[in-house]
């Protein structure tokens, strides 16, 4: 198992972090943290609200705070990660050092069926959510690779399937 037992899921929204989150957890019996719950617990409100009322860039301040406190004292916990959290450059060291981060990878079209009628990203409100995925996911692709101890395409697997990979990868 990696430094601290911890596993640090990342990847696009929709991607399936917090169920795959979820379910390790309760299967191994980790705890389990999600950084937007997290931030939503502490702010008392919605993501949707703290973007519209204070702005994008109040969240990603939110997000780093978040990153610190779980930095400071952190054991066998699943922590799934806002879709974001990887672009900001402080941010990098700070979720490395958490523990083994896994990439969930999907392909576009299969995150345009998934997010097709959500209303909880305030990112992808409006028009053309395949054009709006499709962009920022060309930002985002290359920092999500560089930062993953471990890739882990989820097109057609379950989740035990899913775990399985991390078994292996962290046995080696
Ligand atoms: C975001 C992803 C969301 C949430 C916020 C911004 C992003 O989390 O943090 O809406 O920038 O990709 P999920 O990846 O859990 O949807």
């Amino acid at each position: 198992m990696s430094m601290n037992g911890n596993i640090v899921l990342i990847g696009f929204m929709g991607a399936g972090k917090t169920t795959f989150g979820r379910w390790i957890s309760e299967n191994l019996h980790m705890r389990y943290i999600d950084t937007d719950e997290y931030i939503e617990n502490g702010q008392g409100v919605s993501i949707n609200e703290i973007f519209a009322t204070k702005g994008e860039e109040f969240f990603r301040d939110l997000e780093t705070k978040c990153l610190l406190k779980l930095n400071e004292n952190i054991e066998s916990t699943v922590i799934s990660m806002g879709g974001g959290m990887p672009m900001r450059k402080e941010n990098q060291k700070l979720m490395k050092n958490i523990g083994l981060v896994v990439y969930l990878r999907a392909p576009e079209e299969e995150l345009v069926k998934r997010l097709t009628g959500d209303s909880k990203r305030p990112l992808l409100k409006g028009e053309n959510l395949a054009g709006k995925i499709h962009e920022l996911m060309e930002k985002r692709e290359s920092t999500y690779i560089e930062m993953a101890d471990l890739i882990l395409d989820t097109k057609d697997k379950d989740l035990n399937q899913m775990y399985n990979e991390i078994e292996d990868f962290m046995a080696k």
